[in-house]
């Protein structure tokens, strides 16, 4: 181990001897309490998981009393917990260390790493814990506290982000007192390196964090980008008398602010109101054709809909008629058109 990582885990031991967890009822227990600790943990937290922990214990006291039992007495005594797939695993690898472990719950990482529910980081917590063996662990408190400390990039899900972080957590596990140092890690995570507001000034690791070192506890571990934006809709009106269409210049703010566009109303059930308001056109409006465009914006997405209007006739006024004027088809290179539109009218040749 380099000089660095055993100051990290100097630090992380002196603080557990101090502050951590160190009465919690399956600590210092065999394989079994262990194991089903940890499985019960995946997802719950420890004050949720002490009560069902002992009743679950009371009635199977041992990994061949769980194997014996049938699943619907299990899932009972699960019931309230969640995830019930945990509690069906857990009765599968039951049934599978009685049948070809001759009931001892096993001691290899490969043999504790296939049965069913049980990930890299539970193998190497249950060895760890129960044994003493030296495996790192990586769950969602000690992946936190790692992505801070080391300021990792990407998320979660990213393989390249997952394999730094093992590749950390392996670095930083001491080989000696590695259980003592793996309850701490999660108990930095849980107690300390909080999703928001986390306690830095109580840290042991505050003068190792970078993300502490830079202010940005509130950076790491990255998100996601969240990729769904918000729709919003609108139907343009594109009204044609022979080679003439009829523009609207838009507001000065907003989007497209002051340039010369097609006017918009918010579906077709108000185009026909909109042309009495505004071409003073008596005759229910004849829509030709409509299609649909999708425009993004930095921070949503557009749907561009196209009512075509063909006119018998030019109406004899136009409201507001410093903002809206009928152009030559030919002369709209002429005018600043936003670029969706301008590509949806070039679209219709
Ligand atoms: N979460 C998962 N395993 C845990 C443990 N051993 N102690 C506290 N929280 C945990």
């Amino acid at each position: 181990m380099d000089a660095d990582a055993a100051g990290f885990a100097n630090r992380v031991l002196t603080w557990y001897r101090r502050y951590g967890r160190r009465d919690l009822p399956w600590q210092h227990k065999d394989a079994y309490r262990v194991w089903l600790s940890e499985i019960m943990l995946q997802q719950t937290q420890v004050s949720t998981v002490i009560p069902y922990y002992r009743n679950f214990l009371q009635r199977f006291a041992d990994i061949e009393q769980l194997a014996d039992a049938s699943i619907d007495e299990v899932l009972q005594h699960w019931q309230g917990l969640g995830y019930y797939a945990r509690a069906r695993n857990l009765h599968k690898a039951a049934r599978i260390i009685r049948n070809q472990h001759q009931g001892r719950f096993p001691q290899t990482f490969a043999e504790v790493e296939e049965l069913p529910g049980i990930g890299r980081s539970t193998a190497g917590a249950i060895l760890s814990f129960a044994y003493g063996q030296h495996w790192p662990i990586l769950d969602g408190n000690v992946k936190r506290v790692l992505a801070r400390c080391f300021r990792v990039p990407g998320w979660y899900a990213q393989s390249d982000t997952m394999k730094q972080l093992w590749y950390l957590a392996e670095s930083v596990t001491p080989a000696e007192n590695t259980a003592e140092f793996n309850q701490a890690m999660m108990d930095i995570g849980a107690m300390l390196c909080l999703k928001s507001k986390p306690k830095c000034e109580a840290c042991p690791l505050k003068k190792l964090c970078g993300s502490y070192l830079h202010h940005s506890q509130a950076e790491f571990p990255q998100k996601k980008p969240t990729r769904t934006k918000p729709h919003k809709s609108t139907l343009m009106l594109l009204h044609r008398y022979e080679e003439q269409i009829l523009l609207w210049r838009r507001p000065p703010s907003g989007i497209w602010g002051g340039l010369w566009s097609l006017p918009e109303v918010d579906g077709v059930t108000a185009v026909e109101l909109w042309q009495q308001s505004f071409l003073s056109m008596t005759q229910a409006p004849k829509l030709v054709q409509e299609r649909v465009i999708r425009h993004q914006f930095t921070h949503y997405s557009l749907d561009i809909s196209l009512a075509i209007i063909e006119m018998e006739q030019l109406p004899e006024q136009v409201s507001d008629s410093d903002n809206y004027a009928w152009v030559d088809i030919d002369a709209l290179t002429n005018h600043g058109l936003p670029t969706p539109v301008r590509k949806l009218l070039s679209s219709l040749e």
